[in-house]
């Protein structure tokens, strides 16, 4: 297959192309580098550099290659940046959406695959979430993917364009070669990481005192190549007609302090932590429910151990200390 990965040097991306790659596809990544690693692109992988808000660049784009499916990860995301800039994710959600939607109109590419997110669910009213429970992003971050899921539907309808869009819970570990590396990086586990590497102080838990076990958030850590794995099964749906919207979490959740405790045990040495105050709209538990994934697709993470999970990203991040070249 002929497939377009947008943001496909970025975390999730790279990850994705490599096994794309390696599965024998002929992948073109398109992206702006605005967070992403030239390095980060897998060999055999072409890559174009270029913005999803320049239609003229897409409709370059389109008419040099024929796509058999569109996987479209491109999009910053950062929840506490969304707040401040929303313009930026409106920009990048919906307008870049918007171009990407309309050359595939023009240039009759009939399947996407959209990287969404739980962050669609807001603030949950049960525990496990499917995909019924109701919708109240709670940032703009979140706003934007809802409104480009639903815009989906009615390229759907008006154009007879198939999705499958993916709400990921938390995207974590490594495979040997392509790991995770935001700059400004977020998210717990390479913080925790970074943190036994001595590049950080101290861990910082938003708050002990939630409803959960220990006291501290519980998140769904949901490993990288699982998530890989789980477009290419997209893809399959899609040429045999199917749409839908799917989460795609572990099935299990992980508390903060499970976590540093699993990564102090995978580094060998007490990572350092702190305790602050809880985060204005931190959920005490987020954890996904991907029976549909499962049942529908035949998803079956395989990768769903924290430890397993920690180690891989512990492994690529001795393997790879100052990250990408390029
Ligand atoms: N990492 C997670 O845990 C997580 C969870 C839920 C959803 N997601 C979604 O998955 C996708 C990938 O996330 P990630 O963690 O790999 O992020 P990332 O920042 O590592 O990758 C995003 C990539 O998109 C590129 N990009 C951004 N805007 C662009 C534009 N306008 N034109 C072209 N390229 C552009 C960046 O340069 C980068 O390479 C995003 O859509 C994100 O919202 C991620």
């Amino acid at each position: 297959m002929n497939i377009l990965v947008t943001g496909g040097a970025g975390y999730i991306g790279s990850v994705l192309v490599e096994l794309l790659a390696k599965r024998g596809h002929s992948v073109v990544v398109f992206d702006n580098l605005s967070t992403g690693h030239r390095g980060a692109v897998y060999s055999s992988a072409q890559l174009r550099t270029g913005d999803l808000a320049d239609p003229g660049e897409i409709d370059r784009l389109f008419s040099e290659n024929m796509f058999n499916c569109v996987m479209h990860l491109a999009s910053p995301s950062l929840v506490e940046e969304s707040l401040r800039s929303p313009e930026k994710y409106y920009r990048n959600g919906l307008v870049c959406g918007l171009n990407l939607l309309s050359a595939m109109v023009r240039y009759g590419a009939k399947r996407i695959v959209f990287s969404s997110s739980a962050s669609v669910y807001g603030e949950p009213e049960s525990v496990p979430i499917t995909e019924e429970a109701s919708t109240h992003p709670v940032n703009p971050y979140g706003e934007c993917k809802l409104a480009f899921e639903r815009m989906l539907h009615w390229f759907k309808v008006a154009h007879g364009i198939s999705y499958i869009s993916f709400r990921y819970f938390n995207a974590a570990g490594a495979t040997e070669t392509h790991g995770e590396l935001h700059r400004p990086e977020t998210h717990l586990i390479p913080l925790v990481l970074r943190t036994a590497r001595g590049q950080r102080e101290a861990v910082e838990i938003f708050g002990t005192d939630y409803p959960t076990e220990d006291g501290t958030c519980v998140r769904d850590y949901v490993h990288v190549a699982d998530l890989a794995e789980a477009h290419i099964l997209g893809m399959e749906a899609l040429i045999s007609g199917k749409s839908g919207t799917f989460n795609l979490g572990n099935g299990n959740g992980y508390s903060v302090k499970e976590v540093v405790t699993v990564a102090s045990e995978v580094v060998g040495v007490e990572i350092a932590r702190r305790t602050v105050g809880r985060r204005a709209g931190d959920p005490a538990r987020l954890v996904a429910s991907s029976e549909r994934a499962r049942s529908e697709l035949g998803w079956i993470p395989k990768r769903t151990s924290l430890r397993e999970i920690v180690e891989s990203a512990w492994n690529w991040m001795k393997a790879f200390p100052s990250g990408y070249a390029g």
